[in-house]
């Protein structure tokens, strides 16, 4: 089938990708003509596992184009996707500017009868903006083209986001007639086998499983770290208690991981606007709200615990730091909890020596030349001279380092350890001094 996808950045790349791998003849559309130029020779502008092959053989063998050109990429697509961003507004909404001018190129060279796709994560009656957009566009063209918003959102995970897109859990596909949902169910029936993973509602519904699924997760990550600092006070240890609750299957395994604050570009931006469309509607999200703020001071819990051992004054000292990325498995940088701490820490006149395997240069772009900053090529060499490691992204090269070695390379004999990947034991065994989040055995 022939796909057009507007946007080129996480969601509308690998779902081109996929889209084009699985025989699809799809183009992506981008206004930044250096973005479209390097995808055309191969650079891929993220970090993203397995993402690069699939774009170059995909690209050559000429079913996954890149372009500028709207118009063309229009008069192409039955289906055309709108992928674009929806970064914060100063109040915590979403911005619809760029989905809103994709809406409007569509209605302005929009010649046949089209299914038009939302897969940014966009709030509630979006879907409704973006027809009302095309239909005027088409009136002032007196054009009367049948066409229909349909919203389908992306559940894909950076750094896992190609074998997301391969192998979903769901397709949930918004929609106010059978004709659009049928469309999209053939589009997506190479990743539909076995079972049905369709989950076919309204428009408004589809718009709220969005947020609703990111709103759950990071609830019960701002639940896990309130719990943490519940553990850190009564003299347990919250790993245990992880374990403990885990087991139960109602409860589950996954995003139960106390740390250093959840990041990225989804979860805080998502749980801000899903309780700013609440307030819209007269509603006061006080459980959002709680999540939120309980984030944002788990950002700051790392600094309280450096505080806690070496008193308020901490100018002079330098300190390595693990991890720069908001999680492993990607560069990005976005609401990182290492971005509050490392303000915290220069505020407070100390030294970092940061690695990070995959975000230096997304560090380098952030952050620039500074002195309080030296980027390092490898975790030993951050270690040179530090008064103490602090650990902030669970990368796996960092999960069991050699203790004895560490102590040798740390000036001062301590560790911060954000994620809880080190047994409080064995580190204190090799004499150096331990500190996790709720582990307060
Ligand atoms: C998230 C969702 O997991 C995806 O399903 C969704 O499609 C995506 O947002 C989106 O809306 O586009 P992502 O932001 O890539 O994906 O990252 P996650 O793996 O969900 O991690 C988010 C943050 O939570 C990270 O900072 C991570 O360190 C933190 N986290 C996660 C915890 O602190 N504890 C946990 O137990 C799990």
């Amino acid at each position: 089938m022939k796909v057009t996808i507007f946007g080129t950045g996480y969601v509308g790349l690998v779902t081109g990708t996929c889209l084009a791998e699985v025989g699809h003849d799809v183009i992506c559309v981008d206004i930044d003509v250096s973005k479209v130029e390097g995808l055309n020779i191969g650079i891929i502008p993220i970090y993203e596992p397995g993402l690069e092959s699939m774009v170059r053989d995909n690209h050559s063998a000429g079913r996954l184009r890149f372009s500028t050109d709207g118009a063309t990429a229009i008069e192409h697509g039955e289906t055309i996707f709108i992928a674009v961003g929806t970064p914060p507004d100063e109040d915590g909404s979403a911005d619809l500017q760029y989905v809103l001018a994709v809406a409007n190129t569509i209605g302005r060279h929009l010649t046949q009868s089209t299914v038009i796709v939302n897969k940014s994560t966009v709030p509630v009656g979006t879907a409704d903006k973006v027809r009302a957009t095309i239909a005027a566009e088409l009136a002032i063209r007196a054009l009367d083209i049948k066409f229909e918003v349909v919203s389908n959102p992306e559940f894909l995970k950076e750094g896992d986001a190609v074998n997301d897109c391969m192998r979903p859990d769901r397709i949930v596909i918004g929609a106010n007639s059978d004709g659009a949902v049928e469309q999209l169910k053939r589009l997506y029936a190479p990743f539909n086998r076995n079972h049905d993973r369709v989950v076919a509602m309204d428009v408004r519904s589809a718009e709220l499983t969005k947020y609703a699924a990111n709103a759950m997760l990071a609830t019960k990550i701002s639940f896990m770290n309130e719990l943490a600092n519940i553990a850190e006070r009564v003299g347990a240890d919250i790993e245990h208690v992880r374990k403990g609750i885990g087991s139960d299957p109602r409860i589950g395994w996954h995003f139960i991981y106390p740390g250093a604050g959840y990041g990225g570009s989804c979860f805080p931006k998502d749980v801000q606007a899903l309780a700013h469309t609440a307030r819209q509607y007269d509603y006061e999200a006080r459980l959002l709200n709680a999540v939120e703020a309980v984030n944002e001071s788990q950002k700051g819990h790392l600094f309280e615990l450096i505080q806690r051992h070496y008193g308020a004054d901490l100018s002079g000292k330098t300190f390595a730091m693990w991890g720069l990325a908001f999680k492993p498995d990607t560069d990005d940088m976005r609401a990182a909890p290492s971005r509050t701490l490392l303000q915290q820490l220069w505020g407070a006149g100390v030294e970092v020596r940061a690695y990070d395997p995959e975000a230096r240069h997304e560090a380098e772009r952030i952050f620039g030349e500074r002195r309080e900053l030296v980027l390092c090529d490898s975790a030993f060499e951050a270690l040179q001279g530090a008064d103490a490691l602090i650990v902030v992204t669970e990368w796996k090269q960092f999960r069991s380092p050699d203790f004895t070695d560490l102590k040798l390379a740390l000036s001062g004999k301590v560790i911060f350890d954000g994620r809880n990947l080190y047994e409080p034991t064995e580190v204190e065994r090799a004499g150096i001094s331990y500190y996790g989040i709720g582990r307060g055995r």
